[in-house]
């Protein structure tokens, strides 16, 4: 799978697919990412990006051209399953969204700044938009290494262990369980008696409905959403 990911501030995107399993799955050419500097497209000599807002207000806006540019050379060099503008009105992410997406091949993410992109771009070019929660961040490059990673880590081949995703919270619209390792007890505090037991089949049932009464607990609204 292939992202291309434009962006005014590239050097923010520079760690966040250096380390642990971003690393690995790029290592293992399951996964690869182009982080293109917008700057590259600015306007004239001081490569300007960004300009007032028509009819007036606060905030910076970022303009046509140089988003134009630079998905117009994007796009004569690859077809995009989905060109995604990373923005705080955009659809909530959630694992159901990121399960879909890891389907694709190619995908375009742009990360905004300022006050938001030019509307011209969102609507001759935004194929989707995505929010990763309801508040307000600097930019959109931390939630475009956000959607990679969740993207990343359950392409078939990133973790070890080809079970792990699968049982990872939201997969099923439930928390996670608790879970414990050695030692079996520390300072007297003790790990349930059923882990240590064996007994598998009774291992899963204690999972299953720690999974559920956590969720009742803490996110009964993912109970009202079994299908999302
Ligand atoms: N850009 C700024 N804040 C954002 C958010 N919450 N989600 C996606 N992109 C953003």
């Amino acid at each position: 799978m292939h992202f291309d990911i434009i962006s005014c501030q590239p050097g923010l995107l520079e760690s966040p697919f250096e380390h642990s399993i971003m690393k690995r799955a790029i290592k293992k050419e399951l996964v690869s990412i182009d982080v293109h500097d917008l700057r590259a497209y600015g306007k004239g000599k001081h490569r300007q990006l960004d300009d007032y807002q028509y009819g007036g207000g606060s905030g910076m806006v970022m303009m046509v051209e140089p988003l134009s540019g630079c998905i117009e050379d994007l796009k004569s060099n690859r077809t995009y399953d989905e060109i995604i503008y990373l923005t705080p009105d955009g659809r909530p992410l959630n694992q159901s969204l990121v399960n879909q997406l890891s389907l694709k091949k190619n995908l375009l993410l742009i990360a905004g700044h300022y006050k938001g992109i030019d509307e011209r771009i969102r609507e001759q070019y935004i194929t989707m938009d995505i929010s990763i929660g309801d508040y307000v961040l600097s930019g959109g490059e931390l939630p475009a290494a956000v959607l990679v990673d969740g993207i990343t880590r359950i392409l078939p081949g990133v973790l070890n262990d080809a079970t792990s995703a699968l049982s990872d919270s939201f997969q099923d619209n439930l928390l996670s369980p608790p879970v414990y390792t050695r030692p079996a007890e520390f300072k007297g505090w003790k790990v349930p008696e059923i882990l240590l037991s064996g007994n598998d089949r009774a291992i899963a049932k204690w999972r299953q409905e720690q999974a559920l009464s956590r969720t009742q607990e803490r996110r009964p609204d993912l109970l009202d959403h079994m299908d999302s």
